[in-house]
C-alpha cells in the first residue's frame, strides 16, 4: 500500500528533531509497491530515509522523500547450527535485535538499542562493542531504480568497510530486504572495552538476553535517548591516522587511546573532541553530550544550522590541536 503525503513534517521522521518539510513524502509497506513508484514522473530528486538516526535535514527538501513500513520477517534457511533471518528494511534494527534474542538466535546482541531500521543496517554496517552488521549479512536485496528492478547483493560484493558499504555511494539502490545468518550456540564477543568488566564472573551462565541487557545498560548509562534530547548517535566517524601521524601524536599524548586497523590506526574522534574541551559545551542551541563527545545534541530548538556551526567548529578545533582531520558519519540532506 502506498500512502501520499504532501508539504510533509518530517521532524517525526529524523531524531535530531530538526523542523523541516518535504514537497511530497510516500510511505509504503510492500517492496513491490516500489516498481510502482518509480519512475518518478516530475519529481526533481528524491530520498529513501529508515528511522531518520543518521541523518542532518539542513533545509526543507524540494524534492520526494520515501520511507518504507515494511516490517516482515522470515527463516529462510536453516540448520543445527544456524538460522537464516530475512526481515524487511522497514523494521526497526533494535526490535529484529530483540526477537532474534527472545527466539534464541544469537551473534545480534552486542549491537542491542542502535536506533535506525534493518535497512540501514546494512547500507550503514551500523556497528558496536565489536561487532559489525557486515558480520552477520548474508545477503542484501535491493530496487535498483535505474533499471527498475530488484537486484540482489551477497555480502562479498557489497563493499562492506567501517560505516561504510556500496549502497551508501550507489544511491540507485533501495535496500528492500536483508538477509542475517544467526547462530542457535552462544558465543559471546566480551572483547570491546569494558563489556568483560560488566560481566566478569559471569561468563559460565551467561545468556544472550544478558548480553544483551549489559549493553543496554552501557548505551543509556553514555549515549542520550533521541526520545527525550535531539541527537543522531555519533556525528563524526573515528579518522585513521598513518602509524607516523600516531607515533608523533603518542610522544605528546601518550594516554591517547588507538586501535590498528587496516591502512593505519584509527583514532577516537571522542577523545580528541573531549581534549579540545568540548563535552558538555554548547553552540546556540546545540551541543555536545556531557557522558561521549563525539554525540551533537539538539538542547531544544536547535535548527540545522546550530548543529553545522557546532560540527565546523569542533572539526577546526581538532584539526588545529591534533593536525587531524574528523568527518560527520551524519549525511547532511
Ligand atoms: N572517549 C573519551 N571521551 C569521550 C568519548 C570517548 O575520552 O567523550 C574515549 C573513551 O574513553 C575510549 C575511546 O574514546 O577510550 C572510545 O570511546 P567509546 O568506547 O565510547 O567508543 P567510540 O569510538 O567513541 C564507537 C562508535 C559507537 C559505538 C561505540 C562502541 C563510531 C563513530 N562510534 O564510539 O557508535 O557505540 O564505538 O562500540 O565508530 C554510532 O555509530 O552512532 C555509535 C554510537
Amino acid at each position: 500500500m502506498i500512502t501520499e503525503h504532501r508539504d510533509f513534517q518530517l521532524r517525526p521522521y529524523n531524531t535530531f528533531g530538526i523542523e523541516a518539510r518535504a514537497a511530497e513524502f510516500i510511505d509504503y509497506t510492500d517492496a513491490r509497491d516500489l516498481s510502482d513508484i518509480f519512475p518518478l514522473a516530475g519529481v526533481a530528486r528524491w530520498l529513501h530515509i529508515g528511522g531518520g538516526s543518521n541523518l542532518l535535514f539542513t533545509r526543507d527538501y524540494d524534492g520526494l522523500v520515501l520511507h518504507s513500513s515494511a516490517t516482515g520477517v522470515e527463516v529462510v534457511a536453516e540448520d543445527d547450527e544456524t538460522v537464516d533471518v530475512r526481515a524487511c528494511a522497514g523494521l526497526g534494527w533494535d526490535d529484529f535485535v530483540s526477537m532474534c534474542v527472545g527466539r534464541g538466535w544469537t551473534g545480534a546482541e552486542n549491537l542491542s538499542l542502535i536506533p535506525g531500521e534493518v535497512g540501514a543496517s546494512a547500507v550503514q554496517n551500523i556497528g558496536a562493542y565489536g561487532v559489525e552488521a557486515c558480520d552477520l549479512i548474508r545477503r542484501v536485496e535491493t530496487f535498483d531504480t535505474e533499471n527498475r528492478c530488484h537486484r540482489t547483493f551477497g555480502v562479498g560484493e557489497c563493499g562492506y568497510s567501517y560505516r561504510d558499504s556500496r549502497f551508501k555511494h550507489e544511491r540507485q539502490y533501495i535496500v528492500t530486504h536483508v538477509t542475517y545468518r544467526l547462530s542457535k550456540q552462544f558465543k559471546p564477543d566480551l572483547s570491546y572495552g569494558n563489556l568483560s568488566s560488566i560481566l566478569a564472573g559471569q561468563e559460565d551462565r551467561l545468556t544472550p538476553a544478558a548480553l544483551r541487557e549489559a549493553v543496554i545498560g552501557i548505551r543509556r548509562a553514555k549515549l542520550p535517548d533521541p526520545e527525550v534530547t535531539g541527537n543522531a548517535g555519533s556525528f563524526f566517524m573515528n579518522p585513521v591516522v598513518s602509524e607516523d601521524k600516531y607515533r608523533q601524536l603518542l610522544s605528546v599524548y601518550p594516554s591517547m587511546p588507538a586501535y590498528k586497523v587496516a591502512g593505519g590506526v584509527k583514532l577516537p574522534a571522542g577523545w580528541l573532541i573531549d581534549r579540545c574541551g568540548w563535552k558538555g559545551r554548547s553552540l546556540g542551541r546545540a551541543g555536545v553530550h556531557p557522558k561521549q563527545a563525539l554525540v551533537l545534541v539538539n538542547l531544544g530548538g536547535a535548527t540545522a544550522e546550530d548543529i553545522m556551526r557546532l560540527a565546523a567548529t569542533i572539526e577546526a578545533d581538532v584539526a588545529d590541536k591534533f593536525g587531524v582531520a574528523i568527518k560527520p558519519e551524519v549525511n547532511y540532506i
